[in-house]
Parts: C-alpha cells; structure tokens; sequence
C-alpha cells in the first residue's frame, strides 16, 4: 500500500502539493498547475474556441472564478484525441485489487465494497464532500467518513494530474446483474446441456431466456444493492455518481433501474443511465447474448434509460444463428472501445456500469485489474488511471477484428461437454458423436 501510495505521489509531483497549505490550497497553491487543467476545461467546452497555451495560462484564474474546481460534465477529453488512451488499475484503495483477496464467495456487502480502511495524503484538508464537486473549504477531516477522505483524494489526483490534461481518473463501480432466467437455466440443466443445447433455443416452455428477465432471486438481489447504496449514500459519505451506464441486455436494465432509481440523490446527479450496447455480454451463440430491438428495449425501459448516440434498431452483432460467437480477443478489443468512448466524453469521476459477468471479465482485463469473477448481483469498484499516449498505435475499428468463431451445439441435449473439445451430441441408438468448437459438417449435423 506504501509502494502505491508513492508512486501516485510521484506521477503527481506532490512536493508542490503544499498540503501544508490551509483549505485554499487546492486553487491558491496549485494555481500555476490548474491553469491548464481549467484550459483543458475551456477548450472542451462548445461556446468557447480553441485557444493557445499561453492563451489559456493567462485566461485561467478568472475562469477559475467562474467555473469553480468543478469540472462541467460530460465536456470532451480533447487531450485524449488522436492518442491512444492506456488504462491501469490502482492498486491500494480496494480488497478486490488485493492478490491476498480471495474472490470466490466475497460479497460487496460485507466490506463496505471493498474500501480499504486506510489513509490518503489528503486527509485533513476539506470537509464533509457529500454533494458534489471538489470540496475543500468546509471544516476540517476530523468527521470525515472513508469515502469523503477518498473522493477528496480522487478530485486532488485529477486536479492535479490533469495539469497537462493527459491523464484522468475514474471511479469505476461495475455491477453484475441479478440473477436471470438463463443463470437458473444454466443451473437446472448443468453447464454442458446448457452449452451444447438448451442455449441455442428461446427457452423451455415454462422459462424464457431469449433476452432473458430477472427470477426473483435476481430482483432481490437488486433490491439488496438499492439498499446497500443507500446506507452508503446515507450514513457513509459516499459521493453520488456522476454517471451511469447500462448493457442494453434487459436483466442489466432491470438490475440498474432496481439498484438506484429510488435512492435519495443529489438534485444535480440523477439517475439517467445511458444504454450503450458494448458494454453488454460476450456475443456468443446463446439467446441470452442476442439483445432486443431498440423498439423493444424503449418500451421495457423505465424513462430515465436513454440511448447512446447512434444505437441500431437491430442487434447487428449477434451471430448466433450462424453459430458464431466473439472470441475472448474480440470482447476485449470491443471493451476498450467502450472504455475509450465513455472516458473521452464523460467528464464524471464516479461512474456505475451495469454489464455481465463475461463483460467484466474483459473490462477488468482492459483496466489491468487481476481477474475476479462476480456472482449475480455481485459488485466491484475499481480506481482507475487513463493516460492520454501520443503517438500510440489508435485501437483497431472492432468491426475489423477477425472476433466470431464456430460454437459447437447438439441437435438434441447432449451427452456431455469436454472442456476444449466440445460436445458430445448423443445419437438415437448410436455411439456419442463429438461437435467440436470448428466442428466439421457431418458432425455438426448429427
Ligand atoms: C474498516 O473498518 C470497519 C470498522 O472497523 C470494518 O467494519 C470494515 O470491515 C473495515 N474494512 C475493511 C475493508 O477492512
Ligand atoms: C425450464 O427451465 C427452468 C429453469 O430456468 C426450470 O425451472 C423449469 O422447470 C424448466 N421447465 C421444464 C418444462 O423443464
């Protein structure tokens, strides 16, 4: 924990901190390095054209009376553009970064979501910070809870790492949905006849797992998560999102809507989650990763839910009648993707995603964070440090990455799966007959 603590203070040159100073020091100390950081702020801002650096330095204290340390949301990263943005998870902050963290079986709820109990070099200075914005003139740290102390020295690495606008910061809290019928599915027929059959059909004729709905051990669980964020926001100091972000497959939409819709927030943070469609499920063949029509998803979807800038009425991406599904590659080339869009135009710090369990799987691989898995209805913050790269190779166009090969199915419930191989169709009064993932066409035919 020492070790991350001091590499944050190096990368943002904390000997200039001078958080000897009193509770100005965030805009009277730092001002010569929050000049750009305010400029940063101005050149995204729409009204305002582009101006030079030295236009900016000068410009920056009166925009500082006028902005505050606030920074507008949703404003674009322009540092970030034409580079190639390079995400690293911080270690030291959560259980869940821990290597000493075992992952099987740990629940959010029994650990505060995993906030380490621990110190930050800005503790002291500031209030309360329960609204939002960056608080650092109200009273002193004494009172302060974990999550102010922690939010204080989030806003205090961004305000000050963001000197040259290059590197941002976010709170990312990802949320598995809650159990779906195609969970209890898997569960009731064993992962193999799961895998090699009864995915590939719409459901059973008493379930659906097209597209699949909570059971109800999937509401509670979300009704668990509303309850646990509301001790959090009530009692706890912690900070609002700024932000929220959804799969648009339906049990994410209902997991979000029943997790935070009727919590108590802040006037100026609703809940308005944004439906963006890559942060859904690994594409596999399975009915349950082919999505619903916009049309359809619009008429499920309470009216806060929105959808991103250019969401097709179709799902364009499933090719499950093909029986094609997306390599890992793929998912996580598609997951930096979303990442990338959501940190260039999402000026927000303290962001929720609502996604699966496969898609944080390659978002936490994306974010350098070591792999752990989730249960539904399961939790995981993570600190996350983008960095703007001049000059890095831009990430190739996910519609060009070779990403969809052949999942092998029986025709029938199988007999059984080999892990690498695939299934073992059974035949009528016949030897089993293998469907291998690249599975020949008398095979798969059987
Ligand atoms: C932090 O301390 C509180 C109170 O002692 C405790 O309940 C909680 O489990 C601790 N959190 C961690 C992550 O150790
Ligand atoms: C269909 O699947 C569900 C699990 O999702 C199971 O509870 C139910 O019994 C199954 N129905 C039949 C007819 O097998």
């Amino acid at each position: 924990m020492g070790l991350a603590v001091d590499a944050l203070q190096t990368w943002c040159n904390l000997q200039t901190a001078t958080l000897n100073a009193d509770p100005g020091w965030a805009v009277g100390q730092e001002s010569s390095q929050l000049n750009l950081q305010v400029g940063a702020t101005i050149t995204t801002s729409n009204s305002v054209e582009l101006k030079t650096q030295a236009d900016l330095a000068m410009k920056a204290p009166s925009a500082l009376a006028v902005l505050g340390l606030a920074a507008a949301a949703s404003a674009r990263w322009h540092e970030a553009e034409g580079s190639t943005i390079q995400y690293t998870t911080v270690p030291g902050y959560f259980l869940q970064d821990d290597a000493a963290t075992n992952p099987s079986g740990f629940d959010y709820a029994a650990w505060n979501f995993g906030l380490l109990n621990r110190t930050y070099p800005t503790d002291g200075y500031g209030g309360g910070g329960g609204g939002g914005g960056h608080q650092g003139q109200q009273g002193h740290g004494a009172a302060s809870t974990q999550w102010q102390r922690f939010k204080r020295w989030v806003d205090y690495l961004n305000s000050n790492c963001r000197n040259d606008g290059r590197t941002r910061y976010k709170v990312l809290i990802m949320g598995r949905h809650g159990q779906g019928w195609h969970n209890a599915a898997e569960t009731f027929y064993g992962t193999p006849a799961w895998n090699c059959y009864w995915a590939e059909l719409d459901g059973n004729g008493t379930a659906t797992w097209a597209d699949p709905l909570l059971t109800p051990q999937g509401a509670a669980e979300a009704s668990r998560a509303n309850a646990y964020f509301a001790s959090r926001l009530r009692d706890h100091g912690m900070p609002a999102f700024d932000s929220y972000y959804s799969s648009p497959l339906k049990r994410c939409i209902q997991t979000a809507d029943g997790t935070f819709s009727s919590l108590d927030l802040p006037r100026n943070k609703p809940f308005r989650p944004t439906i963006k469609e890559l942060f859904r499920e690994g594409i596999s063949i399975h009915t349950c990763d082919r999505r619903s029509t916009r049309r359809e998803i619009r008429d499920f979807s309470p009216a806060s839910f929105r959808f991103e800038d250019g969401f097709a009425e179709h799902d364009e991406l499933w090719e499950g009648a093909q029986s094609k599904g997306e390599t890992d590659a793929h998912q996580r080339a598609r997951s930096k993707t979303v990442l990338d869009d959501v940190f260039a135009h999402d000026d927000g710090t303290w962001i929720s995603v609502t996604s699966h369990s496969g898609e944080i799987r390659a978002l936490l691989a994306v974010l350098g964070h070591r792999e752990f898995s989730l249960g539904t209805g399961q939790i995981i913050p993570v600190l996350v440090r983008a960095e703007a790269v001049r000059g890095g190779a831009p990430a190739p166009p996910t519609t060009s990455a070779p990403g969809f090969t052949y999942e092998a199915t029986c025709t029938a419930p199988p007999v059984t799966s080999i892990a690498g191989q695939g299934c073992v169709c059974s035949t009528t009064g016949g030897v089993p007959a293998l469907a291998s993932a690249t599975p020949t066409p008398s095979l798969r035919q059987l």
